[in-house]
């Protein structure tokens, strides 16, 4: 298996073991990779007033907009109930809205159980006709 691919699945099962998520019960990690191979990593942080939530995905883009980087090339995303993913998590809508305004259509979404167990898509087949920066134009 591929270095990187494998050090991403490790931080995105690691990170999400840091999700605060009290109220859904639902743990989500995720780890970015940069144009530049550096990986950013994310999890949920829910809030008692619901609304404020912030998603792993989110997370882990906004550290790395925040850091400077602005070119990625996937994520990997694990999350579910249990001590361990026991099924394929995919990046909510607001998400995916903010993964267009920063990657292009061959950026990868990774849905990860394990490391035995992933699914690779990207945003152009999670997110077709989306609107972005292009559109403003
Ligand atoms: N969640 C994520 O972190 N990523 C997603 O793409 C879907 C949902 C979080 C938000 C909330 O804390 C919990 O999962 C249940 O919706």
């Amino acid at each position: 298996m591929e270095k990187l691919l494998e050090e991403l699945i490790e931080k995105a099962l690691e990170v999400r073991n840091n999700s605060y998520a009290p109220y859904s019960g639902y743990r989500v990690g995720a780890a970015l990779q940069t144009e530049d191979d550096a990986i950013f990593t994310g999890c949920n942080v829910e809030n008692a007033a619901y609304t404020p939530t912030i998603c792993a995905e989110r997370t882990a883009f906004f550290k790395a907009v925040s850091e400077g980087k602005r070119k990625f090339k996937r994520i990997a995303i694990a999350g579910g109930r249990g001590e361990m993913p026991n099924d394929y998590a995919f990046p909510c809508g607001v998400c995916r809205q903010v993964m267009a305004e920063f990657c292009d259509g061959d950026f990868e979404v990774i849905a990860v159980i394990d490391k035995e167990h992933y699914k690779v898509f990207t945003l152009d087949e999670l997110l077709p006709k989306r609107f972005d920066n292009v559109n403003l134009a």
